[in-house]
């Protein structure tokens, strides 16, 4: 211990970082920003629905991680808004279609009843839509101080994301898989690093094209969103087994009723917790580069495995 004036010399200590209240904080900031992104217009149904949706709640998980990845970047929350915007909106998309009767034919999302139960299963259809195309309009659009280069990448890695190679192709394995009981740990990987994963990855990448990161430094960006992806829907499986609907906002023991392909239903709960753990770590290790000024990032991934809903 260095002593000067006779005083222990303070502790090396981690800057205060309270996630909880860093969490809190960007849901406000992302909810107005999602509220303005979206009037009311004719045909007021659809904006209507639209909004009933995006409007709804839920985390705001990716948002925020395109935000965090952005300054990590030493990029700005305004440079990154719109994107972040948009991947919620694709995001609330994926979730009204997931919820369709033809997919999962859930009655319950984010506390609410499900759009189509709502608006019904057109309007329903239409509004994942709508969601999709005006995410991609709000970027182009709506993106500032941002090199135009910088745009059209991130709208090129979002386009790959939500695509056949990426969320759509996950969710057709996934329903491909359904009430088969001869699923391979490889297929159920596909599954959830392409329906989850792809999107996720996309908010840290994206978020770090928009700041102009270094090619290697979005490889690490990239291996830590994978990771961080994957262990979100092995939790999720898990949250479906042992947690309730009130905890979820959605209706729990659904998976193990429609047969789907899942990590615990593979290995069980105690080790899809700590296969989950592992990848939390391995994600972690990712950003070691980026020092101290990663602890948003650090603490999003813990948070991932230790979330309740
Ligand atoms: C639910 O995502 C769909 C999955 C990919 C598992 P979230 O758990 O992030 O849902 P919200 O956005 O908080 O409602
Ligand atoms: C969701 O997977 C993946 C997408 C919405 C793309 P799930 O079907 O497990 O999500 P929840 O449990 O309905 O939220
Ligand atoms: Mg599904
Ligand atoms: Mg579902
Ligand atoms: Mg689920």
């Amino acid at each position: 211990m260095v002593v000067t004036d006779g005083r222990p010399a303070p502790k090396e200590e981690l800057p205060n970082f309270d996630l909880s209240t860093y969490l809190k904080e960007r849901k406000v900031q992302v909810e107005e920003a999602l509220d303005l992104s979206l009037p009311l217009v004719y045909p007021e149904k659809i904006y209507e629905a639209m909004r009933y949706s995006l409007l709804a709640g839920g985390k705001r998980l990716r948002p925020i991680l395109c935000l965090a990845a952005c300054e990590l970047a030493g990029g700005t929350v305004q440079m990154a808004i719109p994107t972040a915007c948009a991947l919620e909106m694709i995001h609330t998309m994926s979730l009204i279609h997931d919820d369709l009767p033809a997919m999962d034919n859930d009655d319950y999302r984010r506390g609410k009843l499900t759009n189509h139960k709502v608006y019904g299963e057109d309007i329903a259809i239409l509004a994942g839509d709508g969601l999709l195309a005006y995410a991609f309009e709000y970027i182009a659009a709506q993106t500032q101080d941002v090199p135009a280069q910088r745009v059209l990448q991130v709208i090129a890695r979002l386009g790959r994301a939500v695509g056949a190679a990426g969320l759509v192709g996950g969710q057709v394995v996934d329903l491909e898989s359904e009430g088969r009981g001869d699923i391979k740990e490889e297929t159920l990987t596909f599954i959830h690093t392409h329906k989850t994963g792809a999107l996720l990855e996309a908010c840290v990448v994206c978020g770090g094209i928009l700041a102009g990161v270094s090619n290697s430094q979005l490889e690490d960006f990239s291996s830590y969103a994978q990771n961080i992806g994957l262990a979100f829907q092995i939790i999720d499986d898990i949250l479906d087994i042992t947690a309730t609907q009130e905890e979820l906002g959605k209706t729990a023991g659904k998976d193990l009723e429609a047969q789907k392909a899942t990590y615990p239903s593979l290995w069980g709960i105690e080790t899809s917790k700590a296969k989950a753990q592992q990848l939390i770590a391995a994600a972690k290790e990712q950003l070691t580069p980026f020092g101290e000024k990663a602890i948003p990032l650090l603490a999003i991934a813990d948070f991932i495995t230790a979330r309740t809903h």
